[in-house]
């Protein structure tokens, strides 16, 4: 190779040149040159120790066995061991004492908001105004009763699933699809209770008196014969305004015939009792808690 002449002494160059430029062949400082040794050596230690090559179903998994899973697992149970405390005291108390520990409560209203995010939401509402055939659960109007009792038994068993034996049960006839009623006799039993709901007038005046016969004989035993309801059997109030299905003609018309069939899942094998007393403490503070 040819010799270059450089300022102190004689540097070999590579043999390339480019207009007149040379590349010189300088060796790479030994410094760096073992810097880059010991990375090759941590590099093989590490896709050993830890998951990094790939396999056709998945990677090895390391010989420390480490996984990102196995860390955020770890940070749970650190989690819950902190708060079991304050769970087994949660799970353990009276349900209506709950309200009188300013400390549990604020507790439970917490961790109650948390578990309504997860598991409550998606029917009821982020902010639990709930939509059609799913209740609103900031009012003061309850189906199935608003102390924490009630709400507590709701949430645990859950409404009309097939999963629970206690859960609530109740079901309205379908008057009409199952002929019970005439749809004469419907159209006027849909008159009547418009006529003694808040907010509402009826659509034909003149079935009023008949739909309350109607009303009377087929109806009453479970909306009582005021219309008012019965939590016993969840029958909504029909004189208020609040609706879960609706109360205009067509909506009340088709609750009617076909009858709804509301279904709430069953907490008691997903949530602890805990989670199942924090949430009811949260829905029973919304604002209509009894
Ligand atoms: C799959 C949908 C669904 C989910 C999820 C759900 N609910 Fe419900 N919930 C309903 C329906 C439907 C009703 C009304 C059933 C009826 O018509 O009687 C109801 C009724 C209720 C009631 C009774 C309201 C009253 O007026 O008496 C409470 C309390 C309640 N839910 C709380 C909860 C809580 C707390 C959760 C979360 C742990 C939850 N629900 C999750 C569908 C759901
Ligand atoms: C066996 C008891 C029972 C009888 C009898 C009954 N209902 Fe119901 N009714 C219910 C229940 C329970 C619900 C709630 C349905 C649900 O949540 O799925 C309901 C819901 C309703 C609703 C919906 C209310 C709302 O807020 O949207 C109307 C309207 C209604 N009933 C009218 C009637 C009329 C009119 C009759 C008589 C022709 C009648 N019901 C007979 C139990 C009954």
């Amino acid at each position: 190779m040819a010799k270059q002449p450089h300022k102190k002494h004689e540097v070999e160059t590579t043999g390339h040149e480019w207009d007149g430029i040379q590349e010189f062949n300088n060796p790479l400082p030994r410094w760096w040159l073992w810097v880059f040794y010991a990375c090759i050596v941590w590099a093989i230690w590490y896709s050993i120790a830890y998951p990094a090559w790939p396999g056709l179903k998945s990677a090895t998994s390391g010989y420390l066995g480490f996984s990102t899973r196995a860390q955020v697992a770890e940070s749970i149970a650190e989690f819950e061991t902190k708060l079991a405390p304050m769970n087994d005291k949660l799970a353990g108390v009276e349900l209506a004492s709950i309200a009188d520990d300013a400390e549990l409560r604020g507790y439970a209203v917490s961790a109650g908001a948390a578990v309504f995010k997860t598991w409550c939401a998606q029917c009821h509402g982020s902010g639990a105004a709930g939509a059609k055939g799913y209740p609103n659960l900031l009012d003061d109007d309850w189906l199935w009763g608003g102390t924490m009792e009630d709400i507590h038994t709701t949430i645990t068993h859950g409404i009309r699933n097939t999963d629970d034996e206690d859960a609530r049960f109740s079901q309205m006839p379908a008057f009409g699809r199952d002929e019970l009623l005439e749809k004469e006799q419907i159209a006027q039993v849909v008159n009547y209770v418009m006529s003694i709901s808040a907010g509402n007038t009826p659509q034909d005046a003149s079935l009023v008196a008949e739909g309350e016969v109607v009303f009377q004989d087929n109806c009453a035993a479970c909306h009582m014969e005021d219309g008012t309801g019965d939590r016993f059997q969840g029958a909504p109030n029909l004189t208020d305004a609040i609706w879960l299905f609706g109360g205009d003609y067509a909506s009340l018309y088709e609750t009617v015939y076909n009858a709804r069939y509301g279904v709430m899942p069953n907490w008691n094998t997903r949530l602890s009792e805990a989670e199942i007393r924090a949430v009811a403490t949260y829905v029973h503070g919304l604002g209509g808690g009894e």
